[in-house]
């Protein structure tokens, strides 16, 4: 594999490898210090970022290596009218990595095309987020123990939210799992999404616009923020932006050991008074985001 695009360019064998490795570097990060010698990653972000790029870059120091690149396409020659396999022609002949978030769906698929140096897929427009689902594997696996049988509630912006259509193809491959596609009526989970994923593998689903109904049945709850620059007009963001917002009082029917994920920036969803909550997982999450990119990078340029 030279390239990440689609979660499910990675077997569940390929993505068990990258956690026990991510785990490996959490236990013993001495031995990583040197991997990436001489190596550089570049960070093309067209679209705003904290975690996804701090994190990419982090990982590449930690593995020694370094870092180029642009956190706004304002900055890039993409403001000139640059097109993106350009881009990635002329950056592929300065890094040996590139990461890439775009606003367009299938961007970063176009530049793999183009591109002689692997490709990671950082969030294209409301389509995936590859990366986002090996933090959340990671994470699902640390602190719950396991990947299946687990019923799993994805709240908020199933529509636009790509970390969650990314998640729900990767977890559709395990047994035991149910989810509960919990939105208002106007951001449902894309029928592509559910007939590929869901459907084709069997997967048992509900679909509801209740927190409160679903609450005590879900191991892990996943929150998402409502994704405003995805929006046609302000005035349904602005109607819809507060469908959600999980509360300690909410949290009382939740069982003991459910966890809350939430693949961050929050906005309202989740109220600040929740993060003390031993089950708020999402600064954890955020945390395990590096070791599993630094894995996903000496997969990516096959250091062993
Ligand atoms: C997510 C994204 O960019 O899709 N953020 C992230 O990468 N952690 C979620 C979001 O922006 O709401």
């Amino acid at each position: 594999m030279k390239n990440l695009i689609d979660i499910l360019d990675l077997s569940t064998e390929e993505i068990e490898q990258l956690i026990d490795t991510a785990n490996d570097i959490i236990e013993n990060p001495e031995n990583y210090r040197e991997k990436c010698r001489y190596k550089k990653l570049a960070t093309l972000f067209f679209e705003p970022s904290t975690r996804t790029r701090l994190s990419f870059e982090a990982a590449m120091m930690e593995l020694g290596g370094n870092v180029l690149g642009f956190s706004e396409a304002n900055s890039s020659s993409s403001a000139k009218g640059e097109s993106v396999s350009d881009t990635i022609a002329v950056v592929g002949g300065y890094a040996d990595i590139i990461a890439m978030r775009h606003p367009k769906e299938g961007a970063p698929l176009v530049a793999s095309m183009k591109s002689d140096v692997p490709i990671i897929n950082a969030g294209d427009g409301g389509h995936n987020h590859p990366t986002q689902t090996l933090t959340d594997l990671l994470t699902i696996k640390r602190e719950m123990g396991r990947l299946d049988n687990l019923t799993v509630g994805l709240c908020g912006d199933l529509k636009f939210g790509r970390t969650v259509h990314s998640l729900i193809a990767a977890l559709s491959r395990y047994s035991g799992i149910k989810f509960i596609l919990i939105s208002p009526k106007e951001l449902e989970l894309p029928s592509y999404v559910k007939d590929a994923h869901i459907k084709a593998n069997g997967i048992p689903y509900e679909q509801t616009t209740s927190l409160d109904d679903a609450m005590s049945k879900l191991d892990i709850l996943y929150m998402t923020r409502v994704q405003r620059e995805r929006f046609f007009n302000e005035e349904d963001y602005l109607r819809l932006k507060d469908s959600y917002i999980l509360t300690p009082e909410k949290l009382k029917n939740a069982k003991e050991n459910m966890i809350v994920m939430h693949p961050l920036p929050r906005v309202n969803e989740i109220s600040t008074a929740v993060d003390s909550d031993k089950r708020a997982s999402y600064f954890r999450q955020a945390k395990y985001g590096k070791f599993i990119r630094m894995a996903l990078i000496l997969k990516l340029l096959e250091v062993e």
